[in-house]
């Protein structure tokens, strides 16, 4: 069988954030994004940094707010209610993770809904789970957006998520199921997970294991959206991989998001996506076509 065709991640989120900047000029309103930071974990601060600087890129204001990690859970929960009511905000993110002393969801459930453009809040959640209009966490939103892009109608795949998390395994089945997939959801205790994800005409791998998933786990012809970023050490080197081993995956599947430039890119575009949403959605006014 062929190499499977490579789904450029990069590109696609290149490109959707052009067309968020098409779709910003055409506003005659500045949608804003205030990003918290609490402490200096050194990949959150890259992340921050990112965010803020392709927000500005495409032509949306960019609200920093960097805090000591000794800072107490009432000064920051003082903060999100702050950002609740400020008009110029349309988007509240608190990166996480947050130090210990401080109740993660108690803050993340401190945000306006509305505002909620990670979708992390059990409100989005729930708006998620039961169908109807929602902010959806962005690296799900990602996924769904590339196996779109690969596949088209995703309508009556077969899809396999491996990892049930929060933030990504549980949000991107239900978005799935939203695309009319019959779903299978794995974690650590499902029996044959092999078996199982052989089943997936899409697969999608959420896990958190350098290269767990190998070639003879995928179904001939199946797309796999790998969302791992595990930094590994081989040879002496750094390096970053998925929690697909890509070289035998890649001889199996008949499309594949490499890592990195599969997945991780699309992340901060669909947060740029959701502030426009949650922006057009406040005042009442139709979301663009993007
Ligand atoms: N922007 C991005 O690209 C982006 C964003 C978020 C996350 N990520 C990456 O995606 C990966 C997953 O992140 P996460 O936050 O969802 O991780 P997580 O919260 O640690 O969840 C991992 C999931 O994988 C399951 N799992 C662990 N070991 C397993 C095994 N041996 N067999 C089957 N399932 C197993 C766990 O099952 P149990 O529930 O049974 O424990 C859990 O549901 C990580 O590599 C992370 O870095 C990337």
């Amino acid at each position: 069988m062929a190499e499977a065709r490579v789904i450029d991640g990069k590109a696609y989120a290149q490109g959707l954030r052009e067309r968020i900047g098409k779709a910003v000029a055409g506003l005659d309103f500045t949608p804003g994004l205030a990003v918290v930071l609490v402490g200096e974990n050194p990949a959150s601060q890259v992340y921050v940094r990112n965010k803020a600087k392709q927000t500005v890129e495409v032509g949306m204001a960019s609200f920093e707010h960097k805090l000591d990690a000794s800072t107490p859970e009432a000064d920051l929960l003082a903060l999100v209610e702050k950002l609740n009511a400020d008009a110029a905000v349309d988007g509240i993110l608190v990166q996480l993770p947050l130090p210990d002393h401080i109740d993660a969801e108690k803050v993340v459930n401190a945000i306006n809904p509305d505002k909620d453009v990670d979708g992390f809040t059990v409100i989005n959640a729930g708006r998620l789970a039961t169908g109807q209009d929602s902010l959806v966490a962005c690296t799900p939103v990602g996924c769904v957006m590339l196996a779109k892009d690969a596949l088209g109608d995703l309508k009556g795949l077969e899809a396999v998520v491996v990892g049930r998390s929060n933030i990504v395994g549980k949000p991107v089945a239900q978005l799935l199921l939203k695309e009319h997939c019959t779903v299978t959801i794995c974690h650590s205790r499902t029996r044959d997970l092999p078996a199982v994800v052989r089943r997936g005409d899409l697969v999608i791998a959420a896990v958190g294991r350098a290269e767990m998933v190998t070639g003879d786990w995928i179904k001939p012809g199946a797309c796999v959206i790998d969302v791992g970023i595990n930094r590994i050490e081989r040879d002496g080197k750094k390096k970053l991989v998925g929690d697909c081993d890509y070289a035998s995956c890649a001889e199996v599947a008949g499309a594949i998001t490499p890592v990195p430039g599969g997945v991780g890119p699309m992340t901060i575009a669909c947060l740029l996506h959701n502030t426009v949403r949650a922006a057009c959605a406040r005042r009442g006014i139709a979301m663009p076509r993007i």
